[in-house]
């Protein structure tokens, strides 16, 4: 780490002890900081991002010793898990100790905790001290995409923090796996930056995928849009990609398709004025760790929608699928029955 960085740092620490707001880099994306022991500071959290104040934030802390002293209760399975992802990419929901504040929980009696790893967010932790801990949820407005960058957190909320640390580009570039527990049975309410399969294996098969949708926990990031751009985004599977977008060209439309298997030229209008591609890479991790820089550089207003492709049906897209889903406009079931569905059945052939 530079000494300037070490500075920062040191000056971040200060600004947080004084109850201020600091955005700083994971391994996921940006968090938006404050001290958990500080009311105002926390308040400051809800009104930066403009989240009701009932949604609960995760709790950040640097020392896997000490789960114990933030949990009232830790079940054998979530040690396994903080043993082996921690310091990473994955937050456990358990029983909040008295030493987290209600406030931070959005009221609730259960807390989520986890431990990044990322160096600046460890050396900032530990600079204010193994009794304090980092409220921190993503660096952006309520229900928008996460900030994978110091200048997306500047771009969207600017000079309402009193410092933003870079980090550069987060290597995730999605938010952690969140778990949540049921004796020793652990559920996933969140896919993220742990795979499904990594969990699995550690904890030999014990863990399920839930209806998120139906769950009793609030989590906002199981709202039906959330991580949204502004464009309006459509996700569809590969043999109707092109489809839809010719029918929106030919309204008038320009089109950003994001896709991650090649294209085939275009044997329908080769010009494709109003139809851009962007290629993704083809595996999930590198995909993941890239979606949100591109959500946010094409929706800028120069095109009307943005169509991806929709990811493979296997278990290592299962984030990717998430995030596309939760931050699309229109789902693709409802689109079927409208403009693609009996009756009216797509070329299967032109595209593929
Ligand atoms: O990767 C991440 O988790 C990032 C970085 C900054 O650590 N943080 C993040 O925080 O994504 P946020 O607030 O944007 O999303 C946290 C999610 C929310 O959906 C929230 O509802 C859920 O975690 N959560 C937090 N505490 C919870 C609790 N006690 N019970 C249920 N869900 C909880
Ligand atoms: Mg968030």
């Amino acid at each position: 780490m530079t000494p300037e960085m070490h500075s920062q740092i040191v000056a971040a620490a200060a600004q947080l002890r004084a109850g201020g707001v600091v955005a700083f880099p994971t391994e996921t994306v940006y968090g938006l900081g404050a001290d958990i022991s500080n009311p105002s500071a926390v308040r400051r959290i809800f009104e930066i991002k403009k989240r009701p104040i009932d949604h609960p934030l995760i709790v950040h802390f640097a020392d896997a010793a000490r789960l114990q002293y933030w949990a009232e209760e830790v079940p054998e399975a979530a040690w396994r898990l903080a043993e082996c992802f921690w310091p990473g990419p994955l937050t456990l929901i358990l029983p909040r100790s008295c030493h987290v504040p209600s406030s931070v929980t959005g009221g609730q009696d259960m807390v989520g905790l986890r431990i990044p790893d990322h160096p600046i967010a460890l050396a900032l932790l530990n600079e204010l001290g193994s009794e304090k801990a980092l409220a921190a949820p993503s660096a952006n407005r309520f229900g928008r995409i996460s900030p994978t960058t110091a200048a997306h957190v500047r771009e969207e909320l600017g000079h309402a923090v009193d410092m933003i640390l870079d980090g550069g580009a987060c290597a995730v570039g999605l938010e952690s796996t969140i778990v949540g527990f049921s004796g020793q049975t652990a559920t996933i309410l969140r896919p993220g930056g742990v795979s499904l399969a990594a969990l699995a294996e550690v904890l030999n098969g014990k863990i399920v995928l839930p209806q998120v949708k139906n769950s009793t926990v609030r989590v906002p990031g199981a709202l039906v849009s959330h991580y949204a751009p502004l464009t309006p985004l459509e996700v569809w599977p590969t043999k109707i990609l092109w489809q839809r977008a010719h029918k929106l060209e030919a309204q008038g439309r320009r089109v950003m398709i994001i896709g991650w298997s090649e294209p085939e030229p275009d044997p329908v209008s080769p010009e494709n004025k109003n139809i851009a591609y962007f290629l993704m890479p083809c595996k999930a991790a590198a995909y993941g760790s890239r979606l949100y820089a591109i959500l946010r550089r094409f929706d800028h207003g120069r095109f009307d929608y943005l169509l991806a492709e929709a990811p493979p049906d296997d278990p290592a897209w299962l984030a990717v699928a998430d995030r596309l889903q939760r931050a699309s406009h229109t789902s693709f079931d409802k689109l079927q029955d409208d403009d693609y569905g009996k009756g009216n059945t797509p070329d299967e052939n032109r595209h593929e």
